[in-house]
């Protein structure tokens, strides 16, 4: 039975869900997490670049080669240092690709491009229902356009965030979600599988982003990890804390909010749910 190893929702209740920036120092040897789903993810990884490459991996037409090498000699030598010292590149892949292919994380490179820090690329095998090619060459307020509100509560003190990081101060944040499907790969171009029809909340799941930020000094980029947790939401209930934080923050989403994290329809039940299942167990 696995608890969710993060807990974003708890953190700030508020009556308003608000977005947050939520960054906190990072310590550079928690950079990239190792969990007991590697194998399996690694393995998923390497079948969605064999089927959906063209999903799970985009960068601009310049090919990003230089912010690419220095990311990917920076996990190369995180993981010898802290996880294997034999592991190795596979040089005959772009090396934004052989790196991510080598670790749990999603990674996505913003690069400074006519003195504008733009999307890059990326490596996207896990996307939580965006679309990675389409976002090419955006600055950062495009690429979070379509998430509702978020421009308007946030978008400013992100790019002073981004501004003000330095290759000395990485940092991590959280994101979550609760989502239908326990599937991974949910890419937006009609690739991932048919989602469930009407999944009762029991069968639906928490959705946790760690999420790490950091410059590079030689070229500048800024790489943007992803890892992805998911717990279900029947291992949830075992905490009624948990579980009931978690409600608290389903029923206080803005309705643009819930509709752009696909719970606009079903939050409220879900909420309800959650509540019983963690008085009643
Ligand atoms: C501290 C900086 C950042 C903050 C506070 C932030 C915040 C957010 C939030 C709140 C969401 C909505 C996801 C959800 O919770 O449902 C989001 C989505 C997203 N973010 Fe960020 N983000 C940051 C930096 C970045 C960076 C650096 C990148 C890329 C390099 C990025 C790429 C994305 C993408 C692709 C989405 C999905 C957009 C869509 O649905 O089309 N974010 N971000």
């Amino acid at each position: 039975m696995a608890r969710p190893p993060y807990e974003p929702y708890a953190e700030s209740p508020s009556a308003t869900f608000r977005w947050r920036l939520g960054v906190r120092p990072l310590d550079l040897d928690q950079w990239l997490e190792i969990t007991d789903h590697r194998d399996a993810e690694l393995a998923a990884k390497a079948q969605i670049m064999a089927t959906h490459p063209h999903t799970a991996f985009a960068v601009l037409d310049d090919g990003i080669a230089d912010e690419s090498h220095e990311i990917a000699d920076a996990v190369l030598a995180h993981l010898r240092s802290h996880h294997d010292p034999a592991i190795t590149l596979d040089t005959s892949l772009h090396p934004l690709d052989a790196a991510a292919r080598l670790v749990q994380e999603d990674l996505v490179v913003m690069v400074e491009r006519n003195g504008r820090l733009v999307f890059g690329g990326g490596s996207v095998c896990f996307p939580n229902r965006w679309d990675l090619r389409s976002k090419l060459g955006m600055t950062m307020a495009e690429v979070h356009d379509p998430v509702s509100l978020l421009n308007e509560q946030l978008g400013d003190t992100v790019d002073a965030f981004l501004a003000r990081l330095t290759p000395h101060r990485p940092v991590w944040r959280l994101g979550w979600g609760v989502l239908d499907t326990d599937e991974l790969y949910q890419p937006t171009d009609g690739t991932a599988a048919p989602r469930p029809v009407d999944a009762p909340p029991a069968a639906h799941h928490l959705r946790v982003e760690r999420e790490t930020l950091r410059r590079f000094p030689a070229t500048g980029c800024v790489l943007f990890t992803i890892h992805t947790h998911l717990t279900p939401l029947m291992d949830v209930i075992d905490s009624a804390t948990s579980a009931v934080a978690l409600a608290d923050a389903l029923d206080s989403m803005p309705t643009p909010i819930a509709e752009y994290k696909q719970l606009d329809r079903t939050g409220a039940a879900i909420a309800d749910w959650l509540r019983h299942a963690a008085t009643t167990r």
